[in-house]
């Protein structure tokens, strides 16, 4: 079946959420717990993902996370959210997490994780999400690295299941 929903930049749909890391957020080392880290990557992936498809969307897929820097109790945690590719019903969503020192304005790249969403109709099926309109050379290139990074997860999937 074809798409006939009319293309949507990336800029569209692209987020940042920004959260505070409270004492409640550490773990037994006294850093932030890297699960609540995962949860707030998934959430932020799953806003751009659902703007994009303009339908609720559930996560299928999350590559693997790797934390470059521990992220202390006080850090400002932001989230860059952005869709790199559109299939039928399917979206990558990359989320880039920065931790930034309040104090001192100190910044550091702790983690880039890589999502996958399908967009769901009223009964929970995958429905048709609208095609991805990349607008610079930088979109274009993570499009392009998106969708072989979808042709391997599914290739993944395909042996598993064998
Ligand atoms: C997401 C879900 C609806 C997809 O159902 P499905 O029967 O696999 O549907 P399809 O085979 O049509 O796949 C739908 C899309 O997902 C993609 N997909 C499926 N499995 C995938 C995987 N492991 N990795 C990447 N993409 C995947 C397919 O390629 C397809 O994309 P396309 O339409 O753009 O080509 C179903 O797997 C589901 O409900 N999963 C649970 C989701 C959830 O609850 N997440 C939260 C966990 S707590």
């Amino acid at each position: 079946m074809t798409n006939q929903l009319l293309p949507k930049p990336v800029s569209a749909s692209r987020i940042q959420l920004a959260q505070m890391m409270q004492p409640e957020h550490a773990n037994t080392q006294g850093n932030v717990h890297g699960g609540w880290i995962m949860k707030l990557v998934d959430e932020a992936g799953a806003l751009a993902a659902t703007r994009h498809a303009g339908h609720r969307t559930v996560t299928v897929a999350m590559d693997q996370m790797v934390f470059r820097h521990p992220i202390h109790i006080g850090d400002l945690v932001i989230l860059n959210a952005q869709v790199t590719y559109a299939g039928r019903t399917s979206m990558e969503v990359e989320v880039r997490v920065t931790a930034e020192n309040p104090l001192t304005g100190e910044r550091r790249e702790t983690n880039t994780a890589y999502l996958v969403y399908v967009a769901i109709d009223e009964q929970g099926r995958p429905t048709p999400v609208p095609p991805l309109l990349t607008e610079t050379p930088e979109e274009e290139a993570r499009m392009r690295a998106a969708q072989e990074r979808q042709q391997r997860r599914l290739q993944q999937k395909q042996e598993m299941e064998k």
